[in-house]
């Protein structure tokens, strides 16, 4: 049975650790917190407790590590478990800085082993049910897809609303385009903890034209889970709030009536929704990282997809007017970004005079003199 090792025990690791000690062997829980270690030594009395990472990581036996400690904290936990050999799911996001994602991907690469992101949604079968319906073009051409993410808490303080809600979207709206952004724009604002904002709107921009947005909040009257996409046929709606009708479509879209000269109408049909699997979506998640420990499936994609979400948030991470907190903590180094860029094949940005983060082949390049509209 694979041996796994647990990082923080807070809000979110208590999930990880009930999980993975139903599905393999949970060997050792660590956290900095005496009190977190006091309250969960009992109920995992077969796993060691510790509060030091490096004990964790000098036990040969150990296959794997599981991370679940605050964001800033991943990258470098993650980086000294790959260096210790072994395989890693950590949190979402895994590093903060493009450059040290693609580390991460580079370490794990040269040792053949596992850096999976917690990219929970992608394990929903909801979002499953949308990957299905996207694939088999049943919607049509899809032209956009927006996500709303909103709540009133959890007020989070080392990162944004961005880096914090947006990741679950952003890795949704990838996974179901299979395509990197070409442009990513947020805007937001710091109500309540300085340079950490808690409201953020972000546009996407994808090579084919398609188009994406996320609203993120955890400022906001309502308690939003919901992914939008609008089909040329069709339409979908996953929603996570809702108890049965997760998924909904409509079969609404736009046509062209032969007698009305090419005017646009348009057309509204049936509203269904089909069952959606009710099985667990983090259980599905670590079964789907133990099985890529066992050596079954593709461990270089997880890890590559993980890659390409913290790009997306990087270009994104400038918010007008102000460095995102990531940056705060550790001052963005230019060069560093480019030749970052340069190492995953020529995406090579530049900073505009408002410090936003562009392609070279953007929209203003290839239409010199058009203005692009951000707000
Ligand atoms: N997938 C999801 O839906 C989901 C939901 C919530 C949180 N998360 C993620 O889980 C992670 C943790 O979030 P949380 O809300 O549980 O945070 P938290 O602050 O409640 O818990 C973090 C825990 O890590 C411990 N810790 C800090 N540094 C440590 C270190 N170096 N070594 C060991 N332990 C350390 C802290 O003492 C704390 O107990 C974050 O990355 C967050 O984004 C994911």
């Amino acid at each position: 049975m694979t041996k796994v090792a647990l990082a923080g025990l807070g809000y979110w690791g208590p999930n990880l650790a009930r999980n993975f000690d139903d599905l393999a062997e949970l060997t050792w829980l660590c956290d900095t917190s005496d009190e977190r270690r006091a309250e969960f030594a009992p109920r995992y009395p077969s796993g060691r407790v510790t509060g030091d990472f490096d004990e964790v990581l000098a036990d040969d036996s150990l296959d794997a590590v599981v991370i679940a400690t605050p964001v800033p904290t991943h990258y470098d936990l993650a980086k000294r478990a790959l260096e210790a050999g072994k395989h890693v799911l950590v949190e979402k996001p895994p590093a903060m800085r493009a450059i040290e994602m693609d580390e991460l991907v580079e370490i794990a690469a040269a040792r053949d082993l596992v850096l999976m992101p917690g990219h929970l949604l992608l394990y929903h079968p909801g979002v499953e049910k949308l990957k299905q319906l996207v694939d088999a073009g049943e919607l049509g051409d899809v032209l956009c897809i927006y996500g709303n993410r909103q709540n009133l808490g959890i007020v989070r303080t080392n990162e944004n609303a961005l880096w914090s809600l947006g990741v679950h979207d952003l890795s949704v709206i990838l996974y179901l385009l299979d395509e990197e952004p070409s442009e990513a724009v947020a805007h937001g604002n710091a109500f309540l903890t300085p340079g950490v904002e808690d409201v953020v709107f972000c546009y996407l921009r994808f090579p084919s034209g398609k188009i994406a947005h996320m609203h993120l909040s955890w400022l906001d009257p309502h308690k939003m889970r919901r992914i939008t996409v609008v089909g040329r046929e069709k339409m979908v709606v996953f929603d996570d709030m809702e108890l049965e009708r997760k998924v909904t479509i409509y079969e609404k879209a736009p046509w062209k009536r032969a007698e009305t000269y090419g005017e646009w109408q348009t057309r509204t049909g049936d509203i269904s929704s089909p069952k959606i699997s009710t099985d667990e979506p983090l259980k599905l998640e670590c079964q789907h990282f133990l099985r890529l420990v066992a050596g079954d499936g593709d461990r270089a994609k997880v890890a590559r997809d993980g890659a390409m979400v913290v790009r997306a948030l990087e270009q994104g991470a400038r918010v007008r007017g102000r460095r995102q907190a990531a940056d705060a903590l550790t001052p963005l180094d230019d060069q560093a970004r480019a030749t970052a860029a340069r190492r995953r094949g020529g995406w090579i940005g530049h900073l505009d005079r408002r410090g936003l983060v562009c392609r070279d082949k953007s929209r203003r390049a290839r239409h010199p003199g058009r203005p692009v509209v951000r707000s």
